[in-house]
């Protein structure tokens, strides 16, 4: 990893780079376990509905798998879909040998109850790691070893790409912008593990600047676009924006036309941060990439292979 250009030398960490790396890596140990073991890891997606954006990321995560060499299989319900249906999908999908990893794209119809369906993927196929026994089982530290929590993928690659740039986390001020179940809280469980000090701010915080002044470790996934400004920085702070927020393009005069910004005002911190990740091109592949490296991960444990170690 360390050839990469995303050292203390850039100040904007190249998240495409990285990803890249990972899932090469991620291709590899795939490889081994075809050899080895006769076994390709399985990957199904399942997407409800049409919603366009859910559409390009169940798209981007079945191609991506299938350049690694997971067997990627996509599985389309109507709109209109019953949660029975949605449901019996899944129990279907839990008793196939061939598929390691399970995906239910979010957001659901409103008919489908999202935790009812999430819990009812086997924990050792939930990719996502948004099943109650995985989140408890990050809430306790246990991320390794037998029984270890599938962890979800996007604050999985902000812990990997934070450490590939500082090394050792303990003792950093951590500060997550954001409680969601998504990133928020296990971003905030994933940091404390690494033995960082770790606020958890959002909406009803008071003086959300101050609080963000003191971290050395920014990670902000709340959803507001440009909300993070210079004077939330403290100097040399390492920045990572989850925010994906689509806004009227700045510069076009089409009122049509949009673009992708973060959570965080680039330009306004770009002279003050040690480092952050760009919107897009920053922690966007890396969560595909974990993607993969989790389904690899149920593979093996599904089998009683050793766990992959990523770094
Ligand atoms: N929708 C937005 N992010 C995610 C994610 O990480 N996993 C799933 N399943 N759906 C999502």
């Amino acid at each position: 990893m360390s050839n990469l250009n995303i050292g203390p030398d850039s100040k904007v960490i190249d998240g495409k780079a990285f990803a890249e790396s990972l899932r090469e890596r991620v291709a590899n140990k795939v490889k081994m376990i075809k050899a080895d073991h006769g076994l390709i890891p399985g990957l199904a997606v399942v997407l409800v509905g049409e919603d366009p954006a859910s559409q390009i990321y169940v798209r981007n995560k079945g191609q991506a798998a299938e350049k690694a060499g997971i067997r990627a299989k996509d599985y389309r319900l109507s709109k209109s879909s019953s949660e029975e249906n949605l449901l019996s999908l899944v129990s279907e999908l839990n008793a196939d040998p061939l598929i390691h990893g399970i995906l239910v794209q979010l957001p659901l119809p409103r008919q489908i109850d999202p935790s009812t369906i999430i819990g009812a993927i086997d924990p050792v196929k939930d990719v996502d790691g948004f099943h109650e026994i995985n989140t408890g089982r990050l809430s306790i530290g246990k991320i390794t070893g037998s029984n270890h929590a599938m962890i979800p993928c996007t604050p999985l690659g902000c812990r990997m790409l934070l450490e590939s740039r500082l090394g050792d986390l303990a003792g950093l001020e951590a500060v997550v912008l954001g409680r969601s179940n998504i990133v928020g809280k296990p971003m905030a469980q994933l940091l404390i593990n690494a033995s960082c000090t770790v606020t958890v701010a959002h909406s009803k915080t008071k003086d959300l600047k101050k609080i963000c002044r003191r971290a050395d470790i920014l990670v902000a996934a709340v959803g507001r676009p440009k909300m993070v400004q210079f004077d939330w920085i403290k100097p040399g702070a390492t920045v990572i924006d989850v925010g994906i927020n689509r806004i009227p393009a700045s510069t076009n005069e089409n009122p049509n036309k949009t673009e992708l910004v973060g959570d965080v005002d680039f330009e306004s911190v770009i002279d003050i941060v040690g480092g952050i990740t760009p919107v897009p091109g920053g922690v966007g592949p890396i969560t595909i990439a974990c993607l993969l490296a989790n389904t690899v991960v149920a593979a093996c444990s599904q089998n009683g292979f050793e766990i992959p170690n990523w770094n």
